[in-house]
């Protein structure tokens, strides 16, 4: 089962989802500008519906998005419409893909990475986006935490005129926890469409994550807060959600 959202969920996570890659997109600019000879290029890694990129191409940014959702990358482009001369979105497997050129920094937001099946899923996306950063370039991500998926273990219904939106959340300490959606969304003509979806979260050691990135070339990283990306966390386990700075 792969984790790429269907038309529905992701006309659902373009009304409603937008929040967390808006709110951590300025977190991330300000980190990384702050960096002697930043290059205004980013790859975003799970692009989604292109919030973040958006924020990138407001400020002279160059971006290339990847994302394995076709629906997805269709919002990502209506999007960012207005930049399109420096924006280029691909569906392709974060796991297996190669971009033309190399970017200075590299993301992927919203937990985006536990989506991928397994370290081994994980590791080749870790070398692809090695492959397209610069040397001395920046790759910034977020995974959930075991401490963040056992808050996935409750039942949260979400109601607006527009959608309607039944989460169903299971986690019991294993190596994935689930969410099933079950959605209402709101269709032109004024009736709903019903969709369901299964998303999982691999979970991982987070040492086992920084010793994935040294094994496939990344110089150095660390566990931050979004808050502070600047200041290494001395024990990110206890994190409900661990943001890694890795340096190539
Ligand atoms: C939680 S969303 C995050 C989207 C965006 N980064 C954000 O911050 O809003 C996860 C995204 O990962 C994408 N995805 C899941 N598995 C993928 C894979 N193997 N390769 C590329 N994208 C994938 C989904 O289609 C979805 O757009």
């Amino acid at each position: 089962m792969n984790q790429a959202y269907d038309t529905d969920f992701a006309r659902a996570y373009n009304l409603l989802w937008g929040d967390f890659a808006q709110n951590v997109a300025p977190r991330i600019y300000d980190f990384y500008t702050r960096q002697p000879d930043a290059e205004r290029t980013l790859l975003d890694v799970c692009c989604g519906t292109g919030q973040l990129a958006r924020y990138f191409l407001e400020r002279d940014f160059t971006v290339t998005g990847v994302d394995l959702s076709e629906p997805m990358i269709l919002h990502a482009r209506q999007n960012t419409a207005a930049y399109r001369e420096r924006a280029a979105f691909i569906v392709a497997d974060a796991a297996d893909f190669r971009i033309d050129g190399q970017v200075g920094l590299a993301v992927s937001t919203f937990d985006a990475l536990n989506h991928l099946p397994d370290a081994a899923a994980l590791r080749s996306c870790f070398a692809c986006v090695h492959a397209a950063v610069k040397p001395g370039g920046m790759f910034i991500f977020d995974l959930n935490t075991r401490a963040g998926l056992w808050r996935w273990n409750s039942i949260n219904v979400n109601d607006t005129a527009e959608t309607t939106l039944i989460f169903r959340g299971i986690y019991d300490g294993g190596d994935r926890g689930y969410t099933r959606i079950t959605g209402y969304i709101r269709d032109d003509d004024g009736r709903y469409s019903r969709f369901e979806e299964t998303a999982y979260n691999v979970v991982y050691d987070l040492a086992d994550v920084h010793a994935l990135l040294a094994e496939t070339g990344w110089h150095s990283s660390y566990c931050a807060r979004a808050a502070d990306l600047g200041a290494p966390l001395d024990d990110p386990e206890k994190e409900g959600r661990a943001f890694f700075v890795a340096t190539r």
